[in-house]
């Protein structure tokens, strides 16, 4: 096991934990009052958006559900072809419900893609989808999620949630990994 501190695997901060905590809850109150009478259920895509879920949860002032989801990491080839595979799937069947679904990133746009199409199967009353960040150079532009916290650049980027090879998850902000973290 390697014995390192994170903070030392980061090149830079992309994004502060000040921004996170102001842009979380600008879209916790922009959700809070679309959602009012809703009682959505609010889905979070384990498990990179687990801490960006927590909070916006807690800074949306109405009544909501909460649930979760896990997909499938598959390699580009099979994602394109346009199959999630459900590891997890919802305790609760959102047929005739509000749905927001809380992803941490957009990287190809693929996984969030499918896993709409998916939930939108079962015949929900309407479907939003969230991300913290975006990465636009990476996807087709109808792929961005209805809700973006920050577009970023192309960048290997960790924390909050996104993790490599597991690590790194929880830092506090969004930080550009070091090439010889991941290279090494
Ligand atoms: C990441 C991220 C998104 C997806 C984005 O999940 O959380 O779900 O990849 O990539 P895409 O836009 O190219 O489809 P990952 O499979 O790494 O799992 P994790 O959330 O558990 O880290």
């Amino acid at each position: 096991m390697r014995i390192t501190n994170e903070q030392n695997d980061i090149a830079s901060v992309l994004v502060s934990e000040e921004e996170i905590r102001a842009r979380v809850a600008e879209i916790g109150a922009a959700l809070t009052e679309e959602y009012q009478d809703k009682m959505p259920l609010v889905v979070c895509v384990l498990k990179g958006a687990s801490f960006f879920y927590t909070d916006l949860c807690r800074a949306m002032k109405c009544h909501l559900f909460m649930d979760f989801i896990a997909v499938s990491s598959y390699g580009a080839e099979a994602r394109s072809s346009g199959v999630v595979r459900i590891i997890k799937d919802l305790d609760t069947s959102i047929t005739g419900r509000h749905v927001i679904i809380v992803e941490d990133i957009i990287d190809s746009g693929l996984t969030l893609k499918h896993l709409t199409e998916l939930l939108s199967s079962r015949k929900p009353l309407s479907i939003k989808t969230v991300s913290l960040l975006d990465k636009q150079a990476r996807h087709d532009p109808e792929l961005a999620a209805d809700v973006t916290g920050f577009n970023i650049p192309d960048e290997f980027v960790v924390g909050y949630g996104l993790d490599y090879a597991s690590f790194y998850r929880n830092l506090p902000y969004i930080g550009v990994l070091k090439r010889e973290a991941y290279e090494n």
